[in-house]
């Protein structure tokens, strides 16, 4: 079966499971609404590249991960787009779920579905309590306070920002996480990932940035200049357009060099270079790797 198909059934079991009756017929919408179509899903499919690099001997365990991974992004994107965040109306080219659902029904929505990745984890038959134990602390930690989302979240309330605490923590934490349980729910230490997924995440920071700068509304499928607008330090503004795309295929490169040594290795660093291609926006795709013409 392909990642994608996975991550898709992965996804759908663990839905489902919420919107069971006696379940609000309204919640139950919004939270399907929320989760798919989906979007790039590529958290899930860097969580699943890493396991199956590390042999994936169980499959059940490490697709309930994928699926945890996914409801939890999802989630954060529901509150994220909230008025009380970034008042978004857009998301994945259709209405917020506020704006489609209402505001009570958005943060239901995002809390029902962050418990629901942790009981997706919690209730994988088969699975060795150890393991599922481990993912449900690495998640724990990679989301929530000091290092999670939530901390990326409530840098955005600080008046001084520190700034790789912030986007560490803000997007690189879901990106370790994707590294760390890929190796946890195939059997192997999590540790020597930390790096991989920590790069990644780096990139993919610097990826966004140069998207919110570059690209409009209708491409992006969400509200473009934020970044601007609510005067968040990014890096188009500390580097520039040719300096931030340099630097990312810089990030990358090094990505791909950390792959620590597993019987997957070579099939890794192809998905880790054609999750790169995916990343650069098409606008700074052939920038960055000529010296910045003075005035252009
Ligand atoms: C958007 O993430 C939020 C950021 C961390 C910048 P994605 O670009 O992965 O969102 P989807 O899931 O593909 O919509
Ligand atoms: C959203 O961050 C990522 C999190 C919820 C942690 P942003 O606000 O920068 O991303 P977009 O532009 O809404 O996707
Ligand atoms: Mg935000
Ligand atoms: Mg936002």
């Amino acid at each position: 079966m392909s990642l994608n198909a996975r991550i898709d059934q992965a996804v759908g079991q663990t839905i489902r499971r919420a919107q069971r009756s006696p379940a609000p017929d309204r919640l139950a919408a919004a939270i399907e609404y929320a989760v798919t179509p989906g979007g790039a899903r590529i958290r899930p499919t860097i969580l699943l590249s890493v396991a199956l690099a590390c042999g994936d001997p169980n499959p059940r365990l490490s697709d309930a991960a994928a699926a945890a991974l996914e409801l939890m992004h999802c989630a954060s994107l529901v509150h994220d787009d909230l008025p009380c965040f970034d008042n978004a109306d857009m998301r994945r080219g259709k209405p917020s779920v506020h704006r489609a659902y209402s505001e009570p029904l958005a943060v239901l929505t995002g809390d029902s579905l962050i418990i629901a990745a942790f009981e997706a984890i919690a209730k994988t038959e088969g699975a060795e309590p150890s393991k599922a134990l481990e993912l449900v602390l690495t998640l724990a930690k990679r989301t929530g306070m000091p290092l999670g989302i939530c901390a990326g979240q409530g840098w955005e309330s600080e008046s001084k920002i520190d700034l790789s605490a912030y986007h560490m923590a803000k997007t690189g934490a879901l990106f370790i996480a994707a590294t760390e349980m890929g190796a946890i729910a195939a059997g192997h230490d999590a540790e020597p990932w930390v790096e991989l997924g920590a790069r990644i995440g780096e990139a993919f920071q610097v990826a966004d940035d140069l998207r919110d700068a570059l690209m409009d509304e209708a491409s992006l499928g969400k509200p473009a200049g934020q970044d601007d607008l609510h005067g968040r330090p990014n890096a188009v503004a500390e580097f520039g357009v040719d300096g931030a795309t340099q630097r990312l295929r810089d990030i990358l490169a090094g990505a791909i060099a950390s792959i620590p040594s597993c019987p997957g290795e070579a099939a890794l660093a192809r998905m880790v270079q054609a999750t790169a291609e995916k990343i650069i926006p098409e606008p700074a795709r052939h920038r960055g790797m000529t010296p910045r013409i003075p005035g252009e």
